[in-house]
């Protein structure tokens, strides 16, 4: 998943009556009440795109306890952290925002500081041990928990609450758009993960997977679109287990099916979605992928490592050959595909062979886009209990560097591809690099940028691409889409 980091800002949430009534069902999600306590909460997120989802939904649960958002910690009565454990260096980078906001603390010692998410399921009351200044500790499952805690805190007492627990999706919760550039949003469709990669803290600290009820993910696509959002990713660890029974019929509802479901919810809307699993995709989502035009031709399929030793090792559950194979599905039913992937370089065990094999399937896939790190092991994971983390840092380094100079070239000779055609793109924003430019994302899932002219954010345009580097394509809009 997409690794993000930025500060709060609520805009755009305005309150629609909700009725969904597709299929016979009728769902309405929980629209916040608006009831001043007088208090105001920041919250910073970071990690994956499912955390920074977590931190709308908290957003709806404060507000709905009376709490008002600020932009500005120093203004904020609660001052939260949604954190993540994935690497060491995640980590570590809470632990140095801890100690800037030690200030904060000395100058308004009433303000509350809670850390949430990952790291607080991780290290549960250890946190409030390690880190003086921490009030309040709530993993991923026990968010509707949160004002009850701040009313704990602000008692005297520091509040924990880590539970875990097998059903809990925020289902109804319709989570307030943070940072919003009202038209592209997240949905998360599940949550947990059953996988148990051997090198993987997820399991530990999101706890099993379960599915969100179908007809809750229609009503909130359903309600974005009403608000004019144009795109949503439906967010999961391993999207292609989805799997939701209704406790009424009986019916099941799986990926491919909820994929066709949100597709229709509006033409106009563009659906994508993360993470795909090489072990569970079906061929019957990739079928489904092709039917729908809104449906966008990206698929984020992390490899891990071209070894199958390795694979079996990181305890991934496929091998190369296996993997090759879904490639070679993507290509045949959706001819015009895009495909990214995470890497790790330098697993327990790993050898000069096995990475030569990870460059040697990068050379066959040739990705349009990979997120690459050197493995970083992580307490109580499969891996740490078993495995010896015995390649050396600089040979770990050395290797990803290679990986990521590879993984350059392929993306610049994949976008030099594309120079001469004209995209459909939606607008996402004003371009970081000039105010005179817009930008927004192909149905591949490329970064286009093009000159502003009259062009509006949220707009569908057709763009030639004229130049391209290996991050983004450059051109002109030829007309609306
Ligand atoms: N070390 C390095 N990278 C990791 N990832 C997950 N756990 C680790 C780890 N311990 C990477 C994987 C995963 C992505 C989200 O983060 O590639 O797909
Ligand atoms: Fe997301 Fe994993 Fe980081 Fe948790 S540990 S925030 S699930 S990337």
């Amino acid at each position: 998943m997409q690794h993000l980091t930025t500060n709060t800002d609520i805009r755009q949430h305005i309150n629609t009556p909700l009725e969904e009534k597709r299929q016979g069902e009728v769902f309405e999600l929980e629209q916040p009440m608006v009831a001043d306590n007088g208090k105001k909460f920041y919250i910073e997120s970071y990690g994956c795109q499912m955390n920074f989802n977590d931190s709308e939904v908290v957003a709806a649960i404060l507000t709905k306890g009376g709490f008002g958002v600020t932009k500005d910690y120093e203004q904020a009565d609660l001052i939260l952290l949604n954190t993540c454990s994935i690497r060491d260096k995640a980590e570590q980078r809470i632990r140095n925002r801890l100690r800037t906001l030690q200030t904060v603390k000395k100058e308004r010692p009433e303000a509350l500081i809670g850390v949430l998410g990952c790291m607080a399921e991780r290290l549960k009351k250890k946190l409030l041990e390690e880190e003086q200044i921490v009030d309040i500790v709530v993993g991923p499952d026990a968010y509707r928990d949160l004002p009850n805690l701040v009313v704990e805190a602000e008692g005297g007492q520091r509040a924990v609450n880590v539970l875990l627990s097998r059903e809990e999706t925020y289902g109804e919760i319709n989570p307030i758009r943070l940072n919003s550039n009202g038209v592209t949003a997240f949905i998360s469709i599940m949550r947990g993960c059953d996988n148990m990669c051997s090198f993987c803290v997820v399991p530990f600290t999101r706890g099993r997977e379960r599915s969100r009820n179908a007809y809750s993910i229609v009503a909130e696509a359903t309600d974005l679109v009403n608000r004019g959002f144009k795109e949503v990713t439906l967010l999961g660890q391993n999207v292609d287990s989805y799997k939701w029974k209704n406790p009424e019929t009986n019916q099941v509802v799986n990926f491919a099916e909820l994929l066709e479901m949100v597709a229709l919810v509006s033409p106009q809307l563009r659906v994508r979605f993360s993470t795909s699993h090489p072990k569970d995709m079906t061929d019957e989502v990739l079928y489904m992928i092709a039917k729908y035009e809104n449906i966008c031709k990206y698929i984020h399929l992390p490899v891990q490592s071209g070894s199958s030793r390795i694979l079996k090792k990181m305890n991934r559950t496929y091998d190369r050959a296996w993997y090759e194979e879904r490639v070679a599905a993507i290509r045949r039913i959706i001819p015009d595909c895009a495909i990214s992937t995470d890497i790790i370089a330098g697993f327990c065990s790993e050898t000069e062979e096995d990475h030569q094999e990870t460059i040697r399937l990068m050379n066959d896939v040739k990705y349009e886009m990979a997120y690459m790190f050197w493995y970083s092991e992580r307490p109580g994971t499969l891996a740490a209990r078993r495995y010896e983390d015995d390649v050396p840092l600089k040979v770990k380094k050395r290797r990803l560097q290679e990986i990521i100079n590879l993984e350059n070239d392929h993306s610049l000779e994949r976008n030099q591809k594309d120079v001469g055609k004209i995209h459909k793109v939606l607008i996402e924003k004003t371009s970081k690099r000039s105010d005179a430019d817009l930008c927004g994302r192909n149905d591949q899932n490329k970064m286009v940028i093009f000159p502003r002219e009259d062009y509006q954010v949220g707009e569908y345009v057709n763009v030639l691409v004229e130049s391209c580097s290996s991050a983004s394509l450059k051109g002109k809009v030829v007309g609306y889409a």
